[in-house]
């Protein structure tokens, strides 16, 4: 259920994504290239839990196309030479390797913009504005960039950071914009937000520590990028602090807490489930 219903939604948020890259903008081609591959894992939470919601694909498909844009801006910055200095995404050269760093700085800046214009391209209801408010705090300075912020300073830090300390920045970096993806259905059908966001929060914490645990255990054509290099870096990760068993049982008892926050949501959320399981068995 869950794989095929990935499959639905990566292709229907890419084929809206790619649908609003205008062809005459001097950066199509590049745009084009960062938003295509990936996983697709924070379009299909938005549209499966729009759809838990009897929001129709339709609708949620412009918010799924708009955090893929986010999220894919987030990728091409992150890699850039300043960042985390990487030649390999999705099994392809970086943005800023095919063509220039100045390519991939204004990439990610129109991509960012672009999920805006997504977010407003067609009518989505009563919970519109809150959707597209909460995307700005989750990608921006109390999300995302925060997180980002933080996993950079972390690098040249005297001292280790603390478990509270690597799981605020954990929940900055990557928990933001899943939490926001997960949530957006409930936001779009104007219903109580809670069982997703607790679902959400311990997702995207099992969700980076298994990036974390690919970056150890995982073969680099398989991920598709580098492997081995935030040791090298200095990043304060969870394997960094707790070592790979421990951070792997703490991934498994996050997704037993992402599991059960979804029991209101009985049999209807199967392949919700299905999806945090798929979060620490991947290896990619
Ligand atoms: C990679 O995210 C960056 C992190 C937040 C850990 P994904 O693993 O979802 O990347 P794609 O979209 O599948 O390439
Ligand atoms: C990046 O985390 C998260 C964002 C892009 C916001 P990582 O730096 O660990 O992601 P990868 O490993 O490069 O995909
Ligand atoms: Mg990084
Ligand atoms: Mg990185
Ligand atoms: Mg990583």
């Amino acid at each position: 259920m869950f794989k095929a219903r990935l499959e639905q939604t990566t292709r229907a948020a890419r084929a809206c994504l790619h649908g609003a890259i205008d062809d005459k903008g001097a950066l199509a081609e590049p745009m084009r290239y960062a938003t295509a591959g990936g996983k697709g894992l924070r379009a299909f939470l938005v549209m499966e839990s729009a759809r838990l919601h009897d929001v129709d694909d339709d609708t949620s498909v412009w918010a799924a196309a708009a955090i893929e844009a986010i999220h894919a801006y987030s990728l091409v910055h992150d890699d850039l030479p300043c960042m985390d200095d990487d030649d390999l995404r999705r099994g392809l050269p970086t943005v800023h390797r095919k063509w220039d760093e100045a390519t991939a700085v204004l990439v990610g800046d129109a991509l960012q913009s672009l999920a805006f214009e997504l977010l407003t391209h067609h009518p989505l209801g009563l919970g519109q504005l809150q959707l597209i408010s909460s995307l700005a705090q989750c990608a921006g300075q109390h999300g995302m960039v925060h997180g980002q912020a933080l996993d950079i300073a972390a690098e040249t830090a005297k001292v280790p950071l603390t478990l509270p300390e690597i799981t605020l920045l954990q929940a900055g970096k990557t928990g933001a914009l899943i939490r926001w993806s997960a949530e957006a259905g409930a936001v779009l059908a104007r219903a109580d937000q809670e069982p997703l966001r607790n679902y959400a929060s311990a997702l995207g914490l099992a969700f980076q520590i298994w990036d974390d645990v690919l970056d150890i255990e995982g073969d680099a054509e398989a991920v598709g990028k580098a492997v081995g290099k935030d040791a090298d870096a200095g990043k304060a990760t969870f394997v960094s602090l707790l070592g790979l068993e421990k951070a792997k049982s703490m991934a498994q008892g996050l997704i037993d807490d992402a599991c059960d926050a979804l029991s209101p949501y009985g049999a209807d959320a199967e392949t919700l489930r299905e999806a945090a399981r798929f979060v620490i068995s991947r290896d990619r």
